[in-house]
């Protein structure tokens, strides 16, 4: 049975699109069986993985189709240039989608029940989400087995995340009693201000040994890797970031084991 993961945080632009694609790079080149789900209507994993993701009749099915349950998740998932590392495409309709089955039933269960029909071909599933806690995290939430929480080593680092865990409480509570929260990743960080560390410690102080020993350092190469349409472990595999999430994937490993 695959675990999986739904890489989460309402708040915009923390980092969870570079871990959701680098933490799935990883995971298959560790042979590990993955399939990233692009969950976010910014469809920013989509085009990190260098698919152009307007060109929606190239493209063909999305996770929208999934959503609105038009199309199975099978007909989406297509490979991607990596061995072992597949992925299931999103493009900005999947906002309408969400929209439009608001009304509908079963609303909050309809990426969990997709999953389902997938899930024995693999033994990872990524989902990355929007910022929000929007109906589309919710089934994030309730599709998963954890949720990894990357915090970006700024002030407000920790601003929403109560709000996040009473979500997944509620997620808990209501629909998914299994999810737990995998860990939290310090993203961004940068070891020559004294911010960084402040905010690790603090993050340290509330999550405790939930928090990854690895810490994902703000790194150019990271950042100009999606703009080349692979991971940051395929474009320069001997940078710090990429030496990061490769360290992170090992702790995820351990943990999910
Ligand atoms: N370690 C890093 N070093 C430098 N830049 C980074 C790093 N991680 C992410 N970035 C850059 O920061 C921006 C935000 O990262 P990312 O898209 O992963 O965040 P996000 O949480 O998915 O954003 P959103 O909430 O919009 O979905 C991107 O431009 C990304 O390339
Ligand atoms: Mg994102």
């Amino acid at each position: 049975m695959a675990k999986v993961i739904c890489v989460t945080n309402q708040k915009g632009g923390v980092g969870k699109t570079t871990t959701a694609v680098n933490l799935a790079f990883y995971l298959a080149k560790d042979k590990k069986r993955t399939l990233l789900i692009d969950f976010d209507p910014q469809g920013n994993a989509t085009s990190g993985l260098g698919i152009e993701k307007t060109d929606t009749k190239a493209l063909g099915l999305t996770m929208t189709e999934v959503l609105l349950g038009t199309a199975p998740l099978a007909s989406v998932i297509r490979p991607t240039k990596y061995k072992h590392f597949d992925l299931a495409p999103a493009t900005p309709e999947l906002a309408n989608a969400e929209v439009e089955i608001t009304g509908m039933q079963r609303k909050f269960v309809r990426l969990r029940d997709a999953i389902r029909t997938i899930e024995s071909n693999y033994d990872y599933i990524i989902i990355d989400s929007p910022p929000s806690l929007s109906l589309l995290t919710v089934n994030g939430m309730i599709a998963s087995n954890y949720l990894l929480l990357p915090v970006q080593t700024e002030f407000y680092a920790l601003e929403g995340v109560a709000q996040l865990l009473e979500s997944m409480k509620l997620v808990m509570k209501q629909a998914n009693p299994n999810l737990r929260l995998l860990g939290v990743v310090a993203t961004m960080y940068d070891k020559r201000t004294s911010l960084s560390a402040q905010v690790y410690n603090e993050i340290k102080k509330y999550f405790k040994q939930l928090t990854f020993k690895t810490t994902i350092p703000r790194n150019v190469r990271v950042a100009e890797a999606p703009s080349h349409g692979v991971p940051i472990g395929a474009y320069d595999k001997f940078s710090k970031g990429a030496k990061a999430y490769k360290e992170l994937t090992k702790e995820i490993e351990e943990r999910t084991k």
